[in-house]
Order: structure tokens, then C-alpha cells, then sequence
């Protein structure tokens, strides 16, 4: 995701800035760019691509006077990642330039206000809204402070930024709201970033901004305020960790910060989609696209697992009938198409072969293509007719965590998209999904730190298993795919996934008392076949992890309860349920985690 950096101090700011945007380059980025101030007057430099190329823009002897600045690396999620969409943005008069990260929902009406005023934008980002929004109040008599308070409370949507301005290049002006923000506070300097490996060579001690909260900052002080300008006295935390744990934001390992990121990844995710007041699903991309008669979802690995989570969904609740498909087989497989059908390609990263062969043949066939993928400017993301960006951010660990997550989510929206225009659904089942949805980061948020400790004890008392069946019904079917799925990827033990009414056909004649289920046994309409599923697996001396709710009657050898979440939502629970026990197992058996072996998190061959 997108990584800011900001300095006043005495040092040389563009390598300074350089150097700590460079250590935040394993959360991926597109584009970069620097803005400073020299002989009171703005410079601002920036460049697609890799930090090499905005370092052979920055070779002018003289930029290496300047002693502050802010620099920023951009992972585009709405606009191309081109030079012109890159950060630092420069405000009409050339006062003024912003890094910013998070998405400003309103920016359309603000934008529409300002040029009224005769202001001309030079970029189609939300960022260029906030920085001439300020300037305007500058110029119509407003201290700086007082400008940025004013338009914050314009802004709708989610934010951090760093300011600065051309006659003062020791100060900064920085703000946040959702989306995180840290002062870093030295001897005769002062850092802000979007992540502490950015300063920290420089300074352990920290002060974390909380939501709607703003700071002055020279070179020598800071003072930080709220949205009404009341100053607050914040707590300086000193960070223990070294740079390669503060790039796993203190984790262990990038999988669990990846698991632990999904209730932000929820609220990136539903940024702009969805109209809490309306209660509506808002999906401007395809508001003008036909409603498909029937899908063709394909995939691969874990993307593969949330198509066929989404099928039931969009089946059931928008009457659409889904086809899914493992992207290899499809491509060979001669599968009659009709023009009117839909191709929906579904990839974390955009580049992986099959899929985006698949995706070709459904062109060569004329069909529209719909991707619903995570990395911006992918391949598959450039190539479909259509793209839903699943905003998950960069995903560093092999097994996909987040991503299936932001992927369920969206295919979610688009069955409440297309449910409701073909008048499906009630106004009271939409109205109680968008509260739900709205509520979920927090429950989530709430719910992971005890999913984990459940995980570690399961995993200590289950390490000795060579083997796990995963059961499902329902919706509870991709997800038993995808838990024996992280269980195999990342810890090597061999794990199956079935659903659970075809155990008797075969699988049951495998268990013995070494051979353990995990079972998704949450509410829904199937929950009693899976019960009575189980009863057949504990008569064969089975032992069984149920993963359930309090009220649930199910007999196992142990319950895993989470709180009550009607389905689909409960999925949401049951998903990082199912990632953390994988975790745990693997980290309890001592296995490489992050890297297993044999994987690669790209596969960009057949
Ligand atoms: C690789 C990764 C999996 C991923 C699959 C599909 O096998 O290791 O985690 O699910 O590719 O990747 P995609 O980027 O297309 O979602």
C-alpha cells in the first residue's frame, strides 16, 4: 500500500527521504515522488515505476540542500500508476504540496466546488482535492492550522497526509483518519510516516496519531491537536522492535500481520461501495454493464476457493447461474460459450498464466471480461473489459490470506449489486447487510486476538496429525477447500477438503482415531446435515474439531465456538479462523512460514 514519509530536520532530506521510502518498499508501490523546499520555492519530482528512477531525477547538486521534505510511495487503487497520478501534489499557486494516503469518497463534489473558483486540477486523484482545498482557505485568509481543520471536516472518506508549505521549510503539517500515521520524534529533527521502518535508524521514539487528529511539526517541537484545533498531550512510545519486525508491524511473520490486516482490508474494501445511510451497494464500474444471464468464474489456488464461495451466492441471492472453474482446466476444457455469458477472472496478483490465458480465450470469443483482481495495472487487470480492484494491499507472504477476504467481500458486493437491481432482495435483508458489513472490521478486529489463542492451543494438542479432513456444506464447503488447503501449503501436513454429505462416499473409509476433521459447523440452513455428517465421523472413532457457535448442539472431540453471525457474514469469522489454525500449526512444527517450500506466491507459468 501506498507509504508516506515526511522530515524536518538537519540532515539532507533527499536522501534521507529516499533511503525511508526505500524501507518501506516491501509493502509494494507503483509510482514515487519527493516535494522540498529550496530558495523558497517548491521542487517536487516524481516517477512511475521503482525508486531507482525517481533517485536518477534527484541528481542536481543543489537538492542536497534542502533539510525537509515529504516523499511517497503510491500503489495505485483507483487512478493508472503514471507519473501524473504520482505524490507529492501541488496546489494551483504553488504554495502547497501533500502526500495522502486513503481515499477521499466525496472528492467528485469538492472538485466540481473548487473549479467553480477558477481552480484547474492537474491530476484525476481525490489527493489534489485536499491540497488546493487548504490552499484556497489560505488564500482567503485562514492560518494553515485553521485551513486544514476546516477542510478536513469537508472530507468524507479516509486520510493521513503530510504537508508542507514553500516559505516554511521547517515545518510540516501532517493529519490522519483511518489510516495510519506515527510521529517520530529526534534531537533537532522530527520524522512522520505511514509505518515506523521508515525513521526508525533514526529515532525509537514514536507517537501514534489516532483518528481525526492533526500536528504542527518543526524541527525542534511538535504540538498535536484535534479537528478543533484543542491541543492534546499524546503519549511518546519507545518501539523495541528492529526494522525487519516493524516491517511485520510487530508480527512474527508477514502471514499473521496479513491475517490480522483483514479488518482494515474490510474497510478498504467497502471505501465507496456502500451507502450507509441508502443502504445500497454503490459499484460505479459497472452501474452501466448489463446484468449477466450466467457467469463463467475462473481461477486458480485460493482465488479459485472464493469464486466457488461466491457461486453460492450469487445463485442464491442474485439468480445468476455460476459455472467455476480451475483457470488450467478451463482453458482446455471445450466448454460451450454464449456471447451473452459472463467471464469472471478472479487473481490476487494479476499475472498468473492460466488465468490470464483464460481470460484471453474468453476475448478471442468475444465475451466481456470481468476481473476482480488485488494489484493495479496487472496484467489481468489491464486486459479485462471491466475491473473491480479487490484493495487488499500488497501481499507478501505465499499463502493468500487477505486477498480470498477482500475477494469474498467483493463477489459479496456484486450479489447485492446485482440481487437488488434485478429487485431480489428486500430493502430489510439489504439494510441489515450493509449494518453488518459496516460492523464487521470492528468485530473482526475484536475477535482475531482470540481466534489465535484458540488456534495455538488446537494446533499444540493436533501437531502430532498426519493427515485432516476439512468438511463443509454450503458455504462452509470452499471454506473446508481452502482451510486444508493453508494446512497442506504451509505446514505440509496432508489435508482434504470435502463437502461434508460426500464423506460417506468413499473419504469415511479413511478415518481412524489418526485421522482428524475439522469441521465448519456454523449457522445455516445445513448446519443439521453437517451435525448428522459428524455423528458418522465420531462413530468411526473420528476426532473432530468443530468450528461453531455457542447455541449450536454438535458433539466433538473439541469446540471451537465464535460469536453468532448470520451467513453469509459468518464466513468472515470462519475464514481467519481457518488461516490462524494453519499458522499455528506451521509455526508449532517450526516450518517456514512466510516461504514454504516448493511455492511461489506468483505463477506466471503454465
Ligand atoms: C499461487 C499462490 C496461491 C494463489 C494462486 C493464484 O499458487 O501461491 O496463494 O492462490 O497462485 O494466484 P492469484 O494471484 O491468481 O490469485
Amino acid at each position: 500500500m501506498c507509504g508516506i514519509i515526511g522530515y524536518v530536520g538537519h540532515r539532507p532530506s533527499v536522501p534521507l527521504l529516499i533511503e525511508s521510502l526505500r524501507r518501506l518498499e516491501y509493502r509494494g508501490y507503483d509510482s514515487a515522488g519527493l516535494a522540498f523546499c529550496l530558495n523558497n520555492k517548491l521542487q517536487v519530482i516524481k516517477s512511475e515505476g521503482k525508486l531507482s528512477n525517481l533517485e536518477n531525477k534527484l541528481n542536481q547538486s543543489e537538492f542536497f540542500l534542502a533539510t525537509s521534505g515529504i516523499g511517497h510511495t503510491r500503489w495505485a487503487t483507483h487512478g493508472l500508476p503514471i507519473e501524473k497520478n504520482a505524490h507529492p501534489h501541488l496546489s494551483i499557486d504553488g504554495r502547497f504540496a501533500l502526500v495522502h494516503n486513503g481515499i477521499i469518497e466525496n472528492y467528485g463534489e469538492l472538485k466540481e466546488k473548487l473549479e467553480k473558483k477558477g481552480i484547474t486540477f492537474s491530476s484525476e486523484t481525490d489527493t489534489e482535492v485536499l491540497v488546493q482545498l487548504i490552499a484556497h482557505y489560505v488564500r482567503k485568509g485562514d492560518s494553515i492550522l485553521q485551513a486544514i481543520s476546516k477542510s478536513l471536516k469537508e472530507i468524507e472518506g479516509s486520510y493521513a497526509f503530510a504537508l508542507i508549505e514553500c516559505s516554511q521549510p521547517d515545518k510540516m503539517w501532517v493529519g490522519r483518519h483511518s489510516s495510519p500515521l506515527i510521529l517520530g520524534l529526534g534531537q533537532g529533527e522530527n520524522f512522520v510516516a505511514s509505518d515506523i521502518p521508515a525513521f526508525l535508524p533514526y529515532t525509537k521514539e514514536v507517537i501514534f496519531l489516532e483518528n481525526e487528529e492533526i500536528a504542527e511539526i518543526t524541527t525542534t517541537s511538535y504540538q498535536v491537536y484535534d479537528l478543533d484545533l484543542t491541543p492534546l498531550n499524546k503519549k511518546v512510545t519507545t518501539i523495541k522492535w528492529d526494522i525487519q519486525a516493524a516491517q511485520k508491524g510487530g508480527f512474527k511473520h508477514f502471514m499473521l500481520k496479513e491475517i490480522f490486516d483483514q479488518p482494515q482490508v474490510i474497510r478498504d474494501c467497502l471505501t465507496g461501495r456502500i451507502n450507509k445511510s441508502k443502504k445500497s451497494v454503490i459499484l460505479p464500474e459497472l452501474e452501466n454493464f448489463p446484468i449477466p444471464h450466467k457467469i463463467h468464474i475462473i481461477a486458480c489456488g485460493t482465488s479459485f476457493h472464493a469464486g466457488l464461495w461466491g457461486k453460492y451466492l450469487l445463485e442464491e441471492l442474485a439468480q445468476i447461474p455460476v459455472e467455476v472453474d480451475i483457470a488450467s482446466e478451463f482453458r482446455y476444457r471445450k466448454v460451450p460459450l454464449s456471447p451473452q455469458d459472463l467471464v469472471m477472472v478472479i487473481s490476487q496478483s494479476g499475472e498468473t498464466a492460466d488465468t490470464l490465458a483464460a481470460l484471453r480465450l474468453a476475448k478471442e470469443k468475444k465475451l466481456k471480461v470481468l476481473g476482480l483482481c488485488n494489484v493495479v495495472g496487472s496484467s489481468i487487470a489491464r486486459e479485462s473489459d471491466i475491473t473491480l480492484y479487490t484493495q487488499a494491499g500488497p501481499e507478501i507472504s505465499v499463502a493468500s490470506t487477505k486477498a480470498m477476504l477482500s475477494q469474498m467481500l467483493t463477489l459479496l458486493l456484486l450479489t447485492l449489486f446485482w440481487g437488488n437491481k434485478k429487485q431480489l432482495l428486500t430493502s430489510t435483508f439489504l439494510e441489515k447487510a450493509i449494518t453488518v458489513l459496516s460492523n464487521l472490521p470492528e468485530i473482526l478486529e475484536e475477535q482475531l486476538p482470540v481466534l489465535k489463542n484458540s488456534a495455538e492451543e488446537l494446533a499444540q494438542k493436533y501437531a502430532w496429525a498426519r493427515s485432516f479432513f476439512y468438511l463443509g456444506r454450503g458455504l462452509g464447503y470452499p471454506l473446508a477447500l481452502e482451510g486444508a488447503l493453508k494446512l497442506k501449503e504451509i505446514s505440509y501436513i496432508h489435508a482434504e477438503g470435502y463437502a461434508a454429505g460426500e464423506m460417506k462416499h468413499g473419504p469415511i473409509a479413511l478415518i481412524d482415531p489418526d485421522f482428524p476433521t475439522f469441521a465448519l459447523a456454523l449457522e445455516d440452513e445445513l448446519l443439521s446435515k453437517v451435525v448428522s455428517n459428524l455423528k458418522e465421523v465420531q462413530a468411526r472413532g473420528g476426532k473432530i474439531i468443530a468450528l461453531t457457535t455457542p447455541e449450536v448442539k454438535v458433539e466433538a472431540t473439541d469446540l471451537w465456538t465464535v460469536p453468532f453471525l448470520e451467513a453469509p457474514f459468518n464466513s468472515f469469522l470462519a475464514l481467519p479462523a481457518l488461516q490462524l489454525f494453519a499458522y499455528e500449526m506451521a509455526v508449532y512444527l517450526g516450518k517456514d512460514v512466510d516461504q514454504p517450500r516448493n511455492l511461489a506466491k506468483s505463477v506466471t507459468v503454465e
